[in-house]
């Protein structure tokens, strides 16, 4: 095993994740980000535009926390007669948490390693991947089931008509006045009709079955704050959103409580931001940033108030022949582009008895926004009054 093997070897016996950098020298401060960064990444802790909130490297030696890692490379720095320097600094993790990243200078490489996380680092990160997870999985499985049931629907149309058409040449064919010697003929068209409307039909109640197991889900009716919930997606996508450096801002400067189902909002924010950072990966020049606004809005003489959540991205914008094709399903401006995440977020919103809808930024502005309204609910008992005092000029019904 050479060294960088034999090092992983150690830090994997102390429970540790690690990573063998290939630098030569004693790296200096850009460096040595540079390969945090690359081995946060490849360690899964924080997206490649890593946040260095502690340039002090400082613990050389001295106060180095893992003794037993440090004990355990002492006889390899002696061996190839290094200096054995050690460091250690931070870097973000998702959600923000800062996580501490230790670091080993050797002659063919940069050890990294993370030392064992504090009990509630290690539940914070675990239960944010496992949300992420959950939130992926949901998305995969709805978006099946949605391509399912539109794919039954589309596909449906044309089988029926194909059956109806075999129906009616069938009976065109029983009423034809044929000489007895095509009889034998007639008989072979009839035979092949009726295959072919067994097959239809047969294809029709296969259709028939997959719209009866993807019934259309009702969504939860619970108390949610729209912040809190656009702040957790924005945390499900720190790394992508880091990954090609766009920064995500988020104007939502009070509490938003409404009625609707988490999981489903959630997965229209998570849809509508991701579309925002593709729309932004396609446009060229620098990365703008994509803006999250939570704004109320109040609502006339006795409708209630509205909370509306835009994301603006300064991406690729929409064309006039984009626009018109949005929402139809499997219509996709991406290579890899499914083309119903749009009408899977309408329909989401409208089964809240809520609106989606888009703008085109005006010239020289680049890009758009998408728009979600929802009515807003009351706060709940356990926040009494801070809709109010979030809203103090607001005096709508849903304020109350
Ligand atoms: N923010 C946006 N900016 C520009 N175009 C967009 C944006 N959001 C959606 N689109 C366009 O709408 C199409 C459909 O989006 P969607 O239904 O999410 O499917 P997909 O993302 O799989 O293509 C995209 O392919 C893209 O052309
Ligand atoms: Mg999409």
């Amino acid at each position: 095993m050479d060294l960088a093997g034999g090092l992983r070897a150690v830090a994997a016996a102390l429970g540790m994740r690690s990573d063998v950098c290939p630098v030569n020298t004693e790296p200096d401060n850009a460096t040595l980000l540079a390969a945090l960064g690359q081995a946060a990444l490849r360690l899964r802790m924080a997206p490649a535009g890593v946040v260095w909130r502690t340039p002090a490297w400082v613990e050389r030696h001295a106060g180095w926390p893992d003794a037993a890692l440090h004990a355990a490379l002492q006889p390899a720095w002696q061996a190839r007669g290094e200096p054995g320097s050690a460091g250690s600094g931070s870097v973000a993790a998702p959600g923000g948490t800062m996580v501490a990243l230790h670091w080993v200078v050797l002659a063919d490489g940069l050890l990294l390693h993370e030392p064992a996380p504090p009990p509630d680092t290690a539940l914070a990160l675990q239960r944010h991947l496992r949300d992420r997870e959950r939130l992926l999985f949901t998305s995969r499985s709805v978006s099946v089931g949605e391509m399912a049931s539109t794919l039954a629907h589309e596909i449906n149309q044309p089988i029926g008509t194909i059956a109806n058409v075999l129906r009616g040449v069938g009976a065109r064919l029983a009423r034809l006045a044929v000489p007895a010697h095509e009889q034998a003929a007639l008989e072979d068209l009839r035979h092949g009709l009726k295959l072919a409307l067994d097959q239809a039909q047969f294809a029709g109640r296969i259709v028939g079955r997959i719209r009866e197991y993807t019934p259309s889900r009702q969504p939860r009716r619970e108390r949610l704050d729209l912040r809190a919930l656009a702040t957790e997606c924005v945390s499900l996508l720190d790394w992508e959103f880091a990954r090609d450096g766009v920064p995500v801002q988020a104007d939502m400067p009070h509490e938003a409580w409404v009625e609707g189902d988490a999981l489903m909002l959630q997965q229209v924010i998570v849809n509508l931001m991701r579309n925002a950072l593709e729309a932004q990966r396609e446009a060229p020049g620098p990365k703008a940033r994509v803006l999250l606004r939570l704004q109320r809005v109040p609502g006339l003489a006795g409708v209630p108030d509205e909370l509306q959540l835009d994301i603006v991205d300064h991406g690729c914008g929409l064309t006039e022949d984009a626009e018109s094709r949005l929402f139809v399903p499997f219509e996709s401006s991406k290579p890899d582009g499914m083309g119903i995440g749009l009408k899977i977020c309408r329909s989401f919103v409208e089964l809240h008895q809520g609106r989606l809808w888009f703008t085109r930024h005006a010239p020289p502005d680049a890009g758009c926004s998408f728009h979600i309204a929802l009515h807003a609910a009351p706060s709940p008992p356990s926040a009494p009054g801070r809709a109010e005092r979030a809203e103090p000029r607001e005096p709508g019904p849903a304020a109350a």
